[in-house]
């Protein structure tokens, strides 16, 4: 079976007058039906871009896709003419961003915003999909849906805003939903609540889900699997439980250790990666974690590893590939 996404060696750049950003270098990599892939990585490793460039939504100029083919069912997202491309958006893909308010329109009620969305991707008259957005505000756990879709965005809270969105994003129920760290500017606990819902969701629905976050604890027991970026490429891809059990690259290897323990003791420090990321302008020539690495040897600052299989599934980008 051919897979739902599949990204080949995509590559984005913005042209801007302190030079080229590298943002997303060579990244390849498959989303089957049904599936939930996480996408892990500090800030400006190019989660957002990579994902956006996708359903080419990176701003443009100054941002440019310079190379790769973007399949989804088959077909190159990259050449679909601008028609074909709103036949996907929203529809066929959803995307789910971080900042609620930033997507959400406040002037308008959510009645209106969900239910213009349905009309325009499934067709359907004003009153059905008003029925449908009442039915998917009670799928996301909004009480009183029938009485909330009159609301406008602010009268909601930050949690339920987020369920508001989520049900925006499912409302034509999408084959993958991308998710943009759509929890970060929760607390906690309603974090877990979005998450669990997500879960349920995809089963109930059956949809294929790109998680991003940086967060790796939370891609426990909801990612099938793990993609790692580092610098703008996929240093680490595994199952999430190749990733958990045999991490090889230093950079994940650092990124579990600076997880607390789910059982036992806090450490009252947890260990964090030392040193920062490399300036995306000036792309390093050897591996771009090198400065970083406490396994670098000499080779590193040289070349750049290529991704590597080193068992069915699990792919690595490092010359060394230790065991710990
Ligand atoms: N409009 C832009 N112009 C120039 N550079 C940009 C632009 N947007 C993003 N970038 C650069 O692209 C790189 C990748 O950014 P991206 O937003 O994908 O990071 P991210 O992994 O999503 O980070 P975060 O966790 O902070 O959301 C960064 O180096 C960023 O500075
Ligand atoms: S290639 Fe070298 S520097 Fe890069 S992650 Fe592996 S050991 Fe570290
Ligand atoms: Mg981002």
């Amino acid at each position: 079976m051919s897979p739902l996404l599949e990204v080949q060696n995509l590559e984005t750049r913005f042209f801007t007058p302190d030079g080229i950003v590298c943002a997303v270098n060579n990244i390849s990599y498959v989303v089957n039906s049904g599936e939930t892939v996480g996408i892990v990585g500090e800030s400006g490793s190019g989660k957002s871009i990579s994902v956006l460039s996708i359903l080419r939504l990176i701003p443009s100029p100054p941002g440019k896709i310079t190379g790769g083919k973007v399949l989804f069912e088959g077909k190159n997202i990259l050449t679909l003419s601008s028609e074909n491309l709103r036949k996907i958006r929203g529809n066929k893909i959803s995307i789910i961003f971080q900042d609620p308010m930033t997507s959400l329109n406040p002037v308008l009620r959510i009645e209106k915003q969900i239910t213009e969305s349905i009309q325009l991707h499934l067709g359907l008259n004003k009153n059905e999909s008003k029925l449908r957005a009442i039915e998917l505000l009670k799928k996301v756990g909004i009480p009183d849906a029938e009485g909330r879709i009159k609301n406008y965005p602010y009268q909601f809270s930050g949690g339920m805003r987020q369920r508001v969105m989520i049900a925006m994003g499912l409302a034509c129920h999408p084959k993958l939903l991308i998710a943009d760290e759509p929890t970060t500017a929760l607390d906690v606990t309603v974090q877990a609540q979005v998450v669990e819902l997500v879960k349920q969701l995809k089963k109930e629905l059956e949809m294929a889900v790109i998680w991003i976050t940086h967060d790796l604890a939370l891609l426990a027991g909801l990612a099938d699997r793990i993609l790692v970026l580092y610098a703008g490429q996929i240093v680490e891809q595994a199952s999430i439980n190749q990733l958990y059990k045999n991490p090889r690259h230093p950079y994940t290897i650092g990124l579990l250790e600076s997880l607390p323990r789910l059982t036992g003791k806090i450490p009252e420090k947890l260990p964090a990666i030392e040193g920062v990321p490399p300036d995306l302008t000036h792309y390093p020539k050897g591996c771009p974690f090198a400065p970083r690495c406490r396994f670098a040897v000499e080779h590193c600052f040289q070349e750049d590893p290529p991704l590597e299989m080193i068992e069915n599934g699990h792919e690595v980008a490092c010359w060394v590939k230790p065991e710990v």
